[in-house]
């Protein structure tokens, strides 16, 4: 697929979050991804992960099904009550400083808000970067992201579209940025 370098026009580290919406909102159903395999996105999110720090809720943790951290980034589950097995948990009821504090113990690395709906809602507050995929189709969805409320106070700093075609839905990536 095309080229998905974007020049980064951020001076410093900061806190972010990444997230694929489909129409009106959905992100997901019955703790999955609600649209087939979408490999650009799954490398979009690579891409912009990779090396930095990554923060999910329990739910999202479980939804990977992987019981083992993503690979090259460094991992935190958030809850409020327990442990999870094979997380890194951080278990607290002020995940917004538990996130600064992170950034300030990773000074090198940006971190980035994974999901899910919950989680992306507690920390809007303090988020200043959003990386969003917009897959442009209906799917059925028990999870969902008023993604315009969320972009309120926002510039967009880039866009790419990728076109239908035969296997793939329409969808863009795009980039905001937090103006006040
Ligand atoms: N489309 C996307 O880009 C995307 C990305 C990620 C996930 N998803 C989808 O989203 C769905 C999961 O989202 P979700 O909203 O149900 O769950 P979630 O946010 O992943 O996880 C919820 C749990 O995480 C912990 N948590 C969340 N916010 C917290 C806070 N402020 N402080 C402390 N702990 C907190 C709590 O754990 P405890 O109950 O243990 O206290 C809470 O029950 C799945 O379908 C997943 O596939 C979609």
């Amino acid at each position: 697929m095309d080229n998905l370098d974007f020049e980064d026009n951020e001076v410093g580290r900061m806190i972010s979050m990444i997230c694929a919406v489909a129409n009106d909102g959905v992100i997901g159903n019955k703790n999955q991804l609600p649209w087939p395999h979408l490999p650009s996105d799954m490398k979009w999110f690579s891409k912009q992960t990779r090396g930095n720090v990554v923060v999910m809720g329990r739910r999202t943790w479980h939804s990977l099904g992987l019981m083992k951290p993503l690979p090259n980034r460094i991992n935190i589950v958030v809850s409020r009550q327990a442990e999870i097995a094979g997380a890194n948990t951080v278990i607290t009821d002020n995940v917004n400083q538990r996130v600064i504090d992170l950034q300030q113990e990773y000074p090198a690395r940006d971190v980035f808000i994974i999901g899910g709906a919950q989680l992306y809602r507690s920390t809007m507050p303090i988020t200043k970067k959003f990386y969003i995929t917009r897959i442009y189709s209906d799917y059925p969805g028990d999870t969902y992201l008023d993604i315009e409320v969320l972009l309120e106070n926002t510039k967009i700093l880039q866009e790419k579209v990728i076109d239908a075609s035969e296997e793939y839905p329409k969808h863009a990536f795009q980039i905001f940025q937090r103006v006040t």
